[in-house]
């Protein structure tokens, strides 16, 4: 959720900052900006549109060796030139990206305005800039006026900071949103997220929440909003420019579907003991006793996470019969929640930067709660603030929807579960029949990539709907629910998800011709129910498309997939969906990595 990339050393920072800001278009794509310090002055380009516009907008002689760039995704004004970032003050000495919401913006600025400061844009951000020019005058220290400038400031940001009088200097800070540091040789980096910061250096530094820090090309150094020095190690990331690419395939979307057999063996790789019919689960630091103490467990995550935290209550109900369940965490931080000792809560985050998700964990936290992580991004603010966890090692996800993510917090939930059901009553026979059923699980999501054509197919014909319904019972729920978000979001088609049981007791009205319905059908103990809700769709008119481990005379289509141990299918149930939705996208003409409206890692609340 908007993108900010910064370059301090001996080259030309424009074509750092584009091809950094080309990397972090995942988290915003209405409007791009970048600024440069030339001389003692600043030269700044920003466009309504893509980084590629702005590309085209910036100069072959556009130099200066320290910049700042970004990325926006709207909060406070429309997309337009004038609202897209840098900002600058009227003198054009300052210039700040900004990523976050400034919530006392409309005071600052009739409070600027009546000491005679007119504003160019409706942005929250340009409040900041005029802040630290007119405190920089007083100080004439850049890191001063900026950590000055942002006692003011109520509200959620990481920002980076020029000044056309310093022009070997950067300052960021950090509140909320993301910023790390690069360490280069004799020059330094900054952004939103490393995915911009790999192909110049993989050494990395994290801000922490109230941290700043001043760039110059030979280091850098960190301190807190009240001027006290910190210190920091670099850590070394793992993830280089390889996992950024497209792979040549026509979408990062597909590429990471595609990518599933081997993401979800990374999963699983080193953590299944067949000898003891257990996982192996050293990063959520608790003995056998903690392990067992636990009375209920209580997920937290926002969208596809959170969709994938009912597929990992239900495992855990299942197997470890502990009582368990999701919940939206931009709801749980909202609700003053009851936190008990005796309560193991679970948050779950891809990017581990999710503002609502980290706020539930802060909260959490305060209120003396134990958290575990399930985070894909090491080292991410999530994965920091939580007592342990599991890393899901499934690569950057980049494209804005979330498939492998899902699918390895899903298979890292069935690892959960088997640790805390073996140290309770789940047999060594049982725990033997899930290792096994987990081993299984590449190889059958390659088996279900293989119907890829078949599901194209199905999906350029019920794309055509103007609404489609998702239902479920029980384990199928939270793979409707999926099913429903990948296709909305990426498709815009309105989809609507149930569970199956429900249908009757009120949204079966809107069942028609032009409502087909995806039914997630597994071979369980729910099979005639199902069976029975199909009849009743088909007797009201309504097509059914099915997703199974068997062909039913009642729906209209069928994909039928391997079938595993009966509490780990939801995990393979989800994946022709995924297909189903990028077809159903292509086939509409959608912008299937980057759907309107929408960014990746939401860091505002
Ligand atoms: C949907 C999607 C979002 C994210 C949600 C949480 O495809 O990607 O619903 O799942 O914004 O994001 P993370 O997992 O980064 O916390």
């Amino acid at each position: 959720m908007c993108g900010i990339v910064a370059y301090v050393g001996p080259k030309d920072a424009a074509p750092i900052l584009l091809e950094g800001l080309q990397r972090l278009e995942y988290r915003g794509y209405d409007s791009a900006g970048l600024a440069v310090v030339n001389g003692k002055s600043l030269k700044m380009r920003k466009v309504k549109g893509r980084v590629s516009d702005l590309a085209e907008a910036v100069p072959a002689r556009f130099k200066g060796a320290c910049g700042i760039g970004h990325t926006r995704w709207a909060t406070h004004g429309v997309p337009s030139d004038v609202n897209a970032h840098p900002h600058l003050d009227r003198e054009q000495r300052i210039a700040v990206v900004h990523n976050g919401i400034i919530e006392n913006a409309d005071a600052l600025r009739q409070r600027l305005e009546a000491e005679g400061v007119t504003f160019e844009s409706e942005t929250d951000t340009e409040v900041l800039c005029h802040l630290i020019a007119r405190t920089v005058k007083e100080t004439d220290s850049l890191d001063d006026a900026v950590r000055r400038a942002l006692k003011s400031i109520v509200g959620t940001y990481g920002i980076a900071v020029i000044d056309a009088q310093r022009p070997g200097e950067i300052v960021v800070a950090r509140n909320g949103s993301p910023i790390v540091l690069g360490l280069g040789e004799k020059e330094m980096f900054a952004a939103s997220d490393v995915a911009a910061l790999v192909r110049y250096t993989r050494q990395v530094v994290h801000l922490e929440d109230g941290e700043l820090a001043v760039l110059r090309a030979d280091g850098f150094h960190t301190f807190t909003s009240d001027a006290r020095e910190t210190a920091k190690e670099p850590f070394t990331v793992d993830w280089d420019t390889g996992h950024y690419d497209n792979g040549g395939y026509e979408h990062y979307l597909l590429k990471e579907i595609s990518e599933q057999p081997d993401t979800v063996a990374r999963t699983l790789r080193g953590r299944i003991d067949d000898r003891f019919h257990i996982a192996h689960l050293g990063g959520l630091n608790m003995d056998a006793r903690e392990t067992r103490s636990f009375r209920r467990v209580k997920i937290i995550g926002c969208g596809s996470a959170y969709y994938s935290g009912q597929i990992g209550a239900q495992l855990i109900e299942e197997l470890a019969r502990i009582p368990a369940d999701a919940e939206p965490a931009s709801e749980f931080r909202y609700r003053n929640p009851v936190v008990e000792p005796d309560t193991l809560y679970v948050a779950i985050s891809q990017s581990g930067e999710t503002y609502d998700t980290l706020a539930a964990v802060q909260e959490l936290k305060r209120k003396g709660g134990r958290v575990l992580g399930i985070v894909n991004t090491v080292g991410s603010a999530i994965a920091r603030e939580c007592d342990g966890g599991l890393y899901l090692h499934a690569g950057p996800e980049v494209s804005v929807a979330s498939t492998k993510a899902f699918t390895s917090t899903a298979v890292s939930f069935a690892l959960l579960a088997l640790h805390l059901a073996r140290v309770r009553d789940l047999s060594p026979a049982d725990g033997r029949r899930i290792c096994e059923g987990l081993r299984r699980l590449p190889e059958q999501i390659e088996q279900i990539l293989k119907l890829d054509e078949q599901i194209k197919t199905l999906a350029e014909k019920y794309a055509q709907s103007p609404s489609m319904m998702f239902v479920g019972r029980v384990r199928g729920y939270p793979v409707a629910r999926e099913g429903a978000q990948k296709l909305k979001e990426i498709s815009y088609v309105h989809a609507e998800a149930y569970p199956a049981s429900e249908l009757k007791h009120g949204p079966l009205a809107l069942i028609n011709p032009d409502m087909p319905t995806v039914a997630i059908v597994p071979d369980d103990e729910l099979l005639d129910k199902n069976l029975t809700t199909l009849g009743e769709i088909r007797a009201r008119s309504g097509r059914i498309l099915m997703i199974g481990h068997r062909v039913a005379d009642a729906a209209d289509d069928c994909v039928v997939v391997p079938k595993n141990e009966t509490e780990l299918d939801p995990i393979l149930l989800t994946i022709p969906l995924q297909l189903f939705a990028y077809h159903a996208a292509v086939a509409l003409g959608r912008d299937v990595d980057r759907p309107r409206n929408l960014a990746k890692s939401v860091t505002v609340e």
